[in-house]
């Protein structure tokens, strides 16, 4: 059996949507989807920034240290955890449902001596994450915190941590320099980190992640990685067994090299910085600490999957949804001590995901659909009648050689009608696989059995087919070309 985890919902702070949200193509889409289908695509690409400064020295992608803070600095935390949860709960949404988080400047006019336990964490860890000379290479001027408090088996959405404010007003992805997780339990779901970042607000690089990094709450434990990484909380993959009561409670500090933007990051007013100091007296004393408290960089341990889908069970493999709605199955060795910090390597099949989930009444897919010239390729089913996980373990694998030359969905029957009308797909046909080529309104359905066979098959010649005709096209213009250029000589012989 597989483990399903609806991976759903905004992370809260530092959260929401990996997408930066362009106003969604209207339902209108539905009706149109033919029309719009043919007329090429209406993308909109944006900017992104962050990460660390590539010509400074070189931070690793994923990093792990144990007895991060001092032991009484902890207990302190745990009491501004729930502080903080109280008031970002009661302090009103933002836009979009996100919960606002805190500005902590580091440097120029505005930087003040820690205060409360919480400052106090964050110049710790300000040194541990930046030793030396690297908080100026990487150019850090600021911390953006807040806390997450979470059941025993929550998950926290995959995304990209941004500027939250920039990206909903301004459409542009702006990322810290580096994120960071501080746990302060040792309940909960696993951080699972991606090697994989947004190009352009729409499409993620690589398109499917081979290399990731998996951190199981511990007490003490700081992890930090790459600001433009996406990750997210598997809460499937908990430590903790049912009946738990213990949260997972962690904090957050992301260095930025740019200040982070109201009205989703703020600094603290001074009624919320007066209630801070109250429930943490003494922790500006744990300062002098400094000298001698010890934190250890802990290596993480190197896990690669098997090479051969055949040697991967379907128990082995967990499920989440990446942005936009993209279901992805990934591979884990569940024997494993669920405290550890693990990278991981996927190899075959052991990642299989890059396809998005088709809803046309809907969320972002409408608009993905048009937001590229790149070939359209689905998978039809009907829910009712097919097991979605049994279609996509012959699917997926077919379909990974080919991630980047298609936008790949998959098309549940209720959700896709116009979809299938335009490709002239009946509800007799299904499961079935099609390719729209928007560009040129080539159309191609699958017919027959369906197997991993089959679906390699089709694409394949779709693709023959495609780069043949292509070829047709580029040699007939090269031959008007050299026709031209001959007439061209005539004139100047002359
Ligand atoms: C992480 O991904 C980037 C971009 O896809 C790639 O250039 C880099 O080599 C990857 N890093 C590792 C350690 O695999
Ligand atoms: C899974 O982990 C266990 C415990 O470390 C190990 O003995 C086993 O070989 C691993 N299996 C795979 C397929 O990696």
């Amino acid at each position: 059996m597989m483990m399903n985890s609806r991976v759903g919902g905004g992370g809260g702070g530092g959260g929401g949507g990996g997408r930066v949200r362009v106003s969604a193509l209207p339902l209108l889409a539905v009706v149109v989807f033919a029309v719009l289908a043919t007329v090429a695509w209406v993308g909109d690409s944006v900017s992104v920034t962050g990460g660390p400064n590539p010509d400074a020295t070189p931070i690793p992608l994923f990093q792990a240290y144990t007895n991060a803070l001092p032991e009484d600095l902890l207990d302190m935390l745990m009491e501004d955890a729930l502080l903080y949860d109280k008031m970002a709960k009661s302090g009103g949404n933002l836009k979009f449902g996100k919960l606002p988080t805190t500005w902590y400047p580091l440097v120029g006019d505005d930087y003040r001596p820690p205060r409360f336990a919480s400052e106090v964490a964050i110049s710790f860890l300000r040194d541990l994450d930046f030793p030396g000379d690297l908080l100026h290479e990487h150019g850090v001027i600021g911390a953006e915190w807040w806390y997450q408090v979470r059941d025993r088996d929550e998950n926290i959405g995959f995304h990209f941590d941004k500027d939250e404010a920039v990206a909903s007003l301004e459409m542009r992805l702006s990322h810290p320099v580096l994120s960071t997780v501080t746990y302060l339990s040792n309940t909960g779901g696993p951080t699972l980190i991606f090697n994989q970042s947004s190009i352009d607000g729409n499409d993620n690089q690589p398109t499917i992640p081979e290399l990731g990094a998996l951190s199981f709450p511990a007490r003490n434990k700081h992890i930090n990685f790459h600001g433009n990484l996406l990750h997210g909380v598997v809460g499937s993959l908990t430590n903790a067994p049912q009946g738990v009561t213990q949260r997972r409670v962690t904090f957050l500090v992301n260095w930025w090299s740019v200040k982070a933007q109201p009205p989703n990051c703020q600094p603290l007013s001074r009624d919320q910085i007066r209630q801070f100091e109250e429930i943490s007296r003494g922790a500006v004393a744990l300062i002098d600490q400094k000298a001698f408290h010890s934190a250890h960089p802990s290596a993480l341990v190197d896990v690669t999957s098997p090479d051969e889908a055949a040697q991967i069970s379907d128990d082995e493999y967990f499920t989440v949804t990446l942005t936009p709605e993209e279901r992805t199955h990934i591979w884990w060795n569940h024997s494993l001590p669920s405290d550890g910090t693990y990278q991981i390597r996927w190899k075959g099949d052991a990642l299989l995901g890059g396809v998005s989930v088709l809803d046309l009444y809907e969320g972002p897919s409408v608009r993905r659909v048009f937001s590229t010239p790149k070939p359209k390729l689905f998978l039809f089913y009907d829910e009712n009648k097919h097991n979605l996980w049994e279609l996509e373990k012959l699917f997926l694998p077919a379909v990974k050689p080919h991630a980047d030359a298609f936008l790949m969905f998959t098309a549940e029957r209720k959700k896709t009608k116009d979809a299938m009308n335009t490709l002239g797909i009946v509800d007799g046909d299904l499961p079935t696989v099609a390719i729209h080529d928007t560009t040129d309104d080539n159309k191609a359905v699958m017919t027959g059995i369906f197997s991993r066979a089959r679906v390699e098959d089709f694409i394949a010649r779709f693709r023959k087919q495609h780069s043949s005709e292509q070829q047709q096209e580029q040699t007939q213009d090269d031959q008007e070309e050299k026709e031209e250029e001959k007439e061209e000589d005539k004139y100047q012989d002359e």
